[in-house]
């Protein structure tokens, strides 16, 4: 698939069919993630894959707590009707956990210690374009608290689950998202 193809054909998804990954996909995600830019090449993140029901059905359990402090504490009406049921449903979650400790220079700098976190986050999109030039579908998801995460993973206190991205084949439709346009988001300076 052509990069700007799939760049603009991925989109987010909220409902999986029950078709399990292959593990050799599974591999091939991991391995665009590595290719990801990092701050002096340190490579911050580890990756926890997830296919045990159990763990899903705990994590299921966190965000749906957190989803309900959420409502709570924003009063934002849309997160009333927000399910959080594709972790339960997706054949695969993998986890993204980042090193604060490699984050290169910026951790000397105003606002810094989050060069790891950008890393990941490069990491996370290439596992997203990879993901759908094969034909699978994901989803970024974040609502969690990460202490909660730790735990139910058994991830060193000192690391930090940056993201969960669930995996798999998508049940239903894609819902279009739209894009404000380049010209409205670029200043030229020449
Ligand atoms: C840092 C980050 C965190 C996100 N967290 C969540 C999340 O917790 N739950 C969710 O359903 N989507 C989450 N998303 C997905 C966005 O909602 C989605 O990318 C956005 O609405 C644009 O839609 P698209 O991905 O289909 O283009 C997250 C995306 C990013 C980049």
């Amino acid at each position: 698939m052509e990069l700007f193809e799939a760049m603009q054909g991925r989109r987010s998804c909220r409902d999986y069919l029950p078709e399990p990954v292959g593990e050799e996909l599974i591999e091939k995600v991991l391995e665009a993630a590595t290719w990801a830019p990092s701050p002096l090449n340190t490579q911050p993140w580890e990756f926890f894959v997830i296919t045990s029901k159990e763990i899903k059905g705990r994590i299921f359990d966190e965000a749906e707590r957190c989803r309900v402090w959420a409502l709570e504490t924003s009063g934002w009406k849309w997160l009333d009707s927000y399910k959080v049921d594709f972790l339960r449903q997706a054949p695969v979650i993998i986890a993204i956990v980042g090193d604060p400790k490699k984050t290169g220079v910026d951790m000397f700098m105003e606002e810094g210690n989050i060069g790891y976190q950008a890393a990941c986050a490069a990491a996370i999109q290439n596992m997203h374009l990879a993901a759908h030039s094969f034909g699978l579908s994901s989803l970024w998801f974040t609502l969690f608290n990460k202490s909660a995460i730790r735990v139910i993973l058994g991830v060193d206190e000192a690391k930090t689950p940056v993201a969960l991205v669930c995996l798999g084949k998508r049940a239903s439709d894609i819902r279009e998202v739209p894009r404000k346009s380049v010209k409205d988001k670029t200043t030229y300076l020449r």
